[in-house]
């Protein structure tokens, strides 16, 4: 059964920001993206780097040859060890999306208040 923690309020994360909380005694990183909120678990699943010190950042998308569309802006953690890049939204890594993933939470805002259920 989840529980759910009140992380942080609304004003605390602001759109392209995120910020490190506790949630049953781990770290997770919680990402305002457009206003949305995600959280994923601070833990590359590569070799255990705290994932969520990286950068926030887009990436280039599939494409022809030569040319190059820039997109996921806001979207996309990069770790900070070894650079595998992960989607704020899903966990999924962009590299191989259904082989690798970061541990993420349901996440609400109730009463202005961010809560993560876990
Ligand atoms: S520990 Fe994250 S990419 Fe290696």
């Amino acid at each position: 059964m989840e529980n759910k923690y009140d992380v942080a309020g609304i004003e605390e994360i602001e759109p392209g920001k995120w910020k490190i909380v506790s949630v049953k005694g781990k770290e997770v990183g919680i990402y305002n993206r457009n206003g949305s909120y995600y959280a994923l678990r601070n833990v590359c699943p590569h070799q255990q780097a705290e994932l969520c010190k990286g950068v926030v950042t887009g990436t280039n998308l599939p494409s022809k040859p030569h040319e190059y569309i820039f997109g996921m802006e806001e979207g996309v953690v990069t770790c900070p060890w070894h650079g595998w890049e992960f989607s704020i939204e899903t966990g999924k890594s962009l590299f191989d999306p259904e082989g690798c993933r970061v541990k993420t939470y349901s996440v609400k805002v109730e009463n202005e208040r961010i809560v993560v259920y876990a």
